[in-house]
């Protein structure tokens, strides 16, 4: 930081705010991007209802039908502002190798001069001056239950209304963030602009960004600056860049301390309890890539035939996950709201959802009804009909027919963008469960990883150890989504479904997974199973076979018998699977021959897999375990027996 920068405007903290590194830190960023105010967000209900409609007046956000979707707004984005941007989020620590071959890396100091002190040849520096004719807004938020010792402080500086309205949704924000803070408290400093300063007399657009776009991590200073972009992981820093990129460095560097702790895990998961007709509860976390279905695997509602079963979420995105005194793995969602995606959330894939989002909501990107309510495609299969006419994300006018004439690929022209989202508190969802803001967080009994595979990789297998189960892990591929900018369904490798969030070195992961399994096994604690999943197989018609959602509940249920030791399978080259048998079909009609189409494993399939494997291990190989490269010979072995 520049220490030296010449105080400008006068940052006016509340009495309130009593940390002298805050208050210094906030001089230095206000001298430094120059806004023509400084905004010290206390997290109320007013407030948030006084931003919202500051954002009405500028155009960002249009209220909704307040009978239809009380309290509620939609906010449409800069066409080229609609995703995250993996191939402009940099992991700046100071060794190349630490970033590792899965991140983009800069060295520390050439990037200070990108983003804050200038470069050598004269060119001003990205973030100076960037907030100029922009208020900037001090959001202060815990991720984590505010106090717990596992929550940690970030304050985000952003000169977004937008973020900051959202950040109040997604995280427990609030002058009571400052009282944890206290005097001495530390805190992960967020740097965020939309980097659009106003000249004087200049009007503003709906949705100011840049072309120019940096999402920027120093892992070893633990700082975050993200330049460019409004859009969720892009500038929500809590969630991505803080929760995952920033925690699992700390998770990392807690095992590297004194005393052989095994350290913790900061995870790409869903974290959900499953209650069983018994009254038993169980708590499963699940990684799945972005636009997977964790949200709705996180609300499940068990089907017919699973009378007096129950899902409940703890969270649907993000999870620390800490060793308890008995060994144990205890998970929280640092997270306190819910950024998912809104097309094909409808009344059969998440009716959990469905009612959370019935008031109280923030929407992006999605369409405009002539009713002033919002639309998204999947929303046909509950109201059996498409809508006549709509305002599309892109504030044009949307029918059928215009949808055919201008779609791609013989495909209509989507009303919602594809990676369209809605921001919702946790405490809308009916299905929250009790525990889900417990401070000790809920220990957890098997953990899922799941890519979304239209071949090769069947419904779900077993690990047989913790070993195995972080081979499938580190090796899971995945087609890619909406959720980030570029090709989408091209298949990708995407280890632990972390390959946009890992804050270090992908193979030292691997190890840090290994050796906390090692160090939890040898103090005699009883490790959760480790599963892979995949619920996206398709038949020769192009379909997806295993029908999903709710049916979920059957493997969950299995999952659970297994745990319980109760649960068969058989004992495959990669780990163990149920039989057709295996599972409970009341209820729902799928033969044993749509059971094979999911489940099977073609050897000629799996042994060109395998090379994927070898190609991503010789990326990798720097750190790599060599347990990963044993268990992929035995499986080799195996498969060619
Ligand atoms: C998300 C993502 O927003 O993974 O959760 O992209
Ligand atoms: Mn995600």
């Amino acid at each position: 930081m520049n220490a030296t920068a010449e105080l400008e405007i006068d940052i006016h903290a509340p009495a309130y705010v009593r940390n002298p590194a805050l208050l210094a830190w906030v001089a230095e960023m206000a001298a430094l991007t120059k806004p023509e105010r400084v905004y010290w967000c206390d997290g109320s209900d007013q407030e948030y209802s006084r931003l919202c409609q500051q954002l009405v007046d500028a155009g960002t956000f249009r209220k909704l039908n307040p009978v239809k979707r009380p309290n509620s707004f939609l906010a449409c984005s800069d066409p080229g502002d609609v995703a995250r941007v993996e191939d402009r989020t940099y992991i700046c620590s100071a060794n190349k190798e630490n970033a590792g071959p899965t991140n983009n890396w800069i060295a520390p100091a050439q990037m200070r001069g990108i983003l804050q002190h200038g470069q050598p040849d004269g060119t001003v520096a990205l973030f100076d001056g960037c907030m100029r004719g922009r208020t900037m807004y001090v959001v202060p938020f815990s991720m984590g239950p505010l106090g717990s010792h596992i929550s940690h402080i970030g304050i985000e500086l952003s000169d977004s209304p937008y973020v900051a309205v959202n950040m109040k949704i997604m995280t427990r924000t609030g002058k009571a963030v400052y009282d944890v803070l206290g005097v001495d408290g530390t805190f992960v400093p967020c740097m965020h602009s939309v980097g659009a300063p106003l000249l004087a007399g200049q009007a503003d657009v709906k949705w100011p960004c840049n072309k120019t776009k940096y999402i920027v991590h120093y892992p070893e200073t633990r700082e975050i600056w993200s330049f460019g972009s409004g859009y969720g992981g892009n500038a929500l820093l809590g969630k991505k860049c803080f929760a995952l990129r920033i925690a699992s460095n700390m998770g990392r560097a807690a095992a590297e301390g004194s005393g052989g702790s095994p350290g913790w895990l900061a995870e790409h998961m869903l974290v959900l309890g499953v209650t069983n007709p018994q009254g038993k509860k169980y708590h499963v976390a699940a990684a799945f890539p972005s636009a997977c279905g964790k949200t709705n695997f996180s609300m499940l509602v068990p089907p017919s035939g699973f009378e007096g079963w129950k899902v409940t979420t703890i969270g649907d995105d993000i999870a620390w996950i800490k060793p308890g005194a008995d060994g144990r793995l205890y998970a929280i969602n640092p997270e306190a709201g819910y950024f998912g995606v809104a097309p094909g959330t409808n009344q059969s894939t998440n009716p959990n959802c469905m009612a959370s989002l019935d008031h109280n909501v923030i929407f992006t990107n999605v369409a405009l009804t002539d009713d002033g309510d919002v639309w998204w495609e999947g929303l046909e299969k509950d109201s059996k009909s498409i809508p006549a006419h709509l305002i599309d994300w892109q504030g044009k006018d949307w029918t059928p027919e215009i949808a055919r004439a201008t779609g791609v690929d013989g495909k209509p022209r989507p009303a919602a963008h594809p990676n369209a989202r809605f921001t919702v508190a946790a405490t809308n969802n009916p299905a929250l469960d009790s525990a889900w803001d417990d401070p000790a967080g809920v220990p957890i009994d098997a953990f899922i990883f799941g890519g979304r595979r239209s071949t090769t990789v069947p419904l779900i297998t077993e690990a047989r150890n913790w070993v195995e189960g972080v081979y499938m892990a580190a090796t899971m591929g995945s087609e890619t989504t909406a959720a980030a900018a570029g090709q989408q369904g091209i298949v990708r490798r995407d280890p632990f479904a972390m390959l946009p969030f890992m804050g270090y070195n992908m193979s030292d992961y691997f190890q840090h997974w290994l050796t906390l399994g090692e160090k939890l096994a040898a103090s005699g604690a009883r490790l959760p199973k480790i599963y892979t999943a995949n619920w996206f197989r398709k038949g020769a018609d192009g379909k997806f076979v295993w029908p999903g959602y709710g049916e979920n509940m059957r493997v969950l249920k299995w999952m659970i018998e297994r745990i319980e030791g109760t649960g068969n399978g058989h004992d495959h080259a990669f780990g163990i699977s149920p039989n057709y048998r295996d599972l409970n079909w009341t209820g729902l009609d799928f033969t044993s021959e749509q059971f094979h189409t999911v489940t099977s494993i073609d050897t000629v399939a799996w042994q060109a897999e395998l090379k994927l494997h070898s190609d991503l291990f010789q990326q990798l190989a720097y750190h790599l375990p060599k347990e990963l490269q044993e268990t992929k010979t035995r499986i080799e072995t195996r498969l060619a027996a």
